[in-house]
């Protein structure tokens, strides 16, 4: 009897669990951000946020203002949309905003990588002494040879001069600056066809799984997708296997040096094979698709081509354009250039847009710029979406959707850095990187191999959209808050090589 009388009272309990578990009782309290759970339990607004975060974003803040928080799938966000205020939030003065511990997580469900402590701390060191200053130098020498290996062929000229190719601009780009971003960073054996030919089918594969990604990440997938995902992670964890390091030579510093800290920390060989497809994940996702952007806008923008075509000739000299055994330029040239570092920072002005993630750990206040104070709850995220809080804010950038080449340049010339809110000067002006500890430590390597394309394309190549008038294509809705964006339809254009003057 005594044990039946348990039943309800055990029932009540679990339901009011459940209940607890689905947000159901979750309220605003005193000096919290608005509080929308959205209408239903647990998922709240996720499936509007999946499918358009933007309009969502756009939506909430029409609603709400600058700060809110919102039911995401069991997960509670608060969106800090005011710029001037990100300071205290990207420093995190008091330790109490986590970003390792969400990315370990991620990191687990999309690559299999069990992260060990001190990871973030060395993959930061690693990029330090090797994606930037001499060891970007070295890099760049052998991005530029990748680059020339893949456009042009292992012979060299492999392109008849004056002969028009057609292609998608976006798989193109894609294409080469991943083919070559591969080679460059995890190596290459004495044989260049083949080379060529197993970057060229890690590319088809990486496309897939790029393509399952969002959902992926969101835990969408159909029953079939999963098993794809699955068979996909087991295809790049084999063949990027350490295993086949011995056959190769060139394997970067940055990745060999990462590599050996993990083995001196005793990770298992399998683990090194996920390591490294973290790696090409992190490193080629971005680069492809942002190029692409790049020669749409200018192609799009013939006053912005011309100027990147004078500054080119200025720079390489027209005794280079002529020798075309590989692709001479010289790698100095790359600090010379700022009609194109304006022309890649509106690129990724307009075509980056990603979310930034920090785990509040205990109950913490938020000092907004107008005096404002919110309280930030322990296990809830604070996100950042600076494609709309900051790249699309008319008051910082005005005519926010549109490209203008100039953009980053004074009148003088030299790079804008000067750029105001409300009257205050800003900071964070655009944010294509991140900000903070999770800034991203390839951004100097990114940036120099996209603008090397970007030069020898424009140098070497006469280029052209087939339909001229064709529209700069509308972004995919699913990929808002992953890094660069991408297009939601291919644009056809035509290229070929200059004929030799
Ligand atoms: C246009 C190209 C690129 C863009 C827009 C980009 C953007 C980003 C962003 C926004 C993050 C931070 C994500 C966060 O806060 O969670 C990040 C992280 C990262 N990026 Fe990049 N990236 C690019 C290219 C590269 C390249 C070429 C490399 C390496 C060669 C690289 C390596 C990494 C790594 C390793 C991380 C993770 C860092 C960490 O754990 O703190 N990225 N990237």
């Amino acid at each position: 009897m005594v044990l039946w009388g348990l039943v309800p009272g055990t029932l009540l309990v679990a339901m009011v669990g459940c209940l607890w578990l689905l947000g159901l009782f979750r309220q605003r309290r005193p000096q919290e951000p608005p509080l929308d759970k959205g209408f239903i339990p647990w998922l709240g607004h996720a499936m509007a946020f999946r499918k358009n975060m933007f309009e969502f974003l756009k939506y909430m803040r029409a609603k709400h203002g600058d700060v809110f928080t919102v039911q995401l799938g069991g997960q509670y966000f608060t969106f800090v949309m005011d710029p001037l205020s990100f300071g205290s939030i990207l420093k995190d003065a008091q330790r109490k905003l986590d970003f390792v511990k969400y990315a370990e997580k991620l990191v687990l469900k999309v690559f299999g990588y069990r992260s060990m402590q001190g990871d973030h701390r060395m993959i930061h060191s690693a990029s330090t002494k090797y994606l930037m200053g001499d060891g970007l130098e070295d890099l760049n020498k052998t991005m530029l040879d990748s680059l020339s290996l893949v456009i042009l062929g292992p012979t060299g000229q492999s392109l008849d001069a004056g002969c028009w190719r057609e292609d998608g601009l976006f798989h193109f780009c894609y294409n080469v600056l991943f083919k070559a971003g591969y080679l460059s960073l995890f190596g290459c054996t004495k044989n260049q066809e083949q080379d060529l030919l197993q970057a060229e089918e890690l590319f088809v594969q990486f496309r897939k799984f790029d393509f399952l990604f969002p959902r992926f990440v969101y835990s969408l997938l159909g029953p079939w997708e999963w098993l794809e995902v699955a068979r996909l992670q087991r295809l790049f964890h084999r063949m990027l296997s350490v295993n086949h390091n011995l056959e190769k030579n060139g394997i970067s510093n940055w990745i060999s040096y990462m590599l050996q800290c993990l083995r001196e920390q005793g990770t298992a060989p399998a683990m090194q094979d996920k390591f490294n497809f973290m790696m090409l994940w992190a490193s080629q996702g971005n680069t492809g698709p942002n190029s692409f952007w790049a020669l749409l806008f200018l192609l799009k923008h013939p006053e912005a081509m011309r100027a990147v075509r004078k500054e080119a000739a200025q720079v390489l000299g027209e005794a280079k354009l002529k020798a075309r055994q590989s692709f001479g330029i010289e790698i100095s040239a790359l600090h010379h250039t700022p009609v194109l570092d304006s022309v890649m920072e509106e690129t990724l002005r307009l075509g980056t847009a990603p979310t930034l993630l920090r785990v509040v750990h205990g109950d913490h206040i938020l000092k907004m710029a107008s005096g404002q104070e919110y309280l930030l709850r322990s296990g809830d995220i604070v996100a950042l979406f600076p494609y709309l809080s900051v790249h699309m804010d008319p008051d910082i950038h005005p005519e926010p959707t549109a490209f203008k080449y100039d953009r980053f340049l004074n009148p003088n010339g030299s790079r804008k850095v000067d750029f105001y809110k409300s009257g205050k000067k800003i900071h964070h002006y655009t944010m294509p990187w991140g900000s903070g500890v999770s800034i991203c430590p390839g951004r100097f390597l990114a940036l120099s191999e996209m603008k090397l394309f970007v030069l020898l394309m424009v140098t070497y190549f006469d280029l052209e959209l087939v339909d001229p008038d064709t529209p700069v294509p509308p972004v995919d809705p699913r990929r808002w808050g992953f890094g660069t964006t991408q297009p939601s339809r291919e644009v056809r254009f035509r290229y070929r090589l200059r004929p030799a003057k």
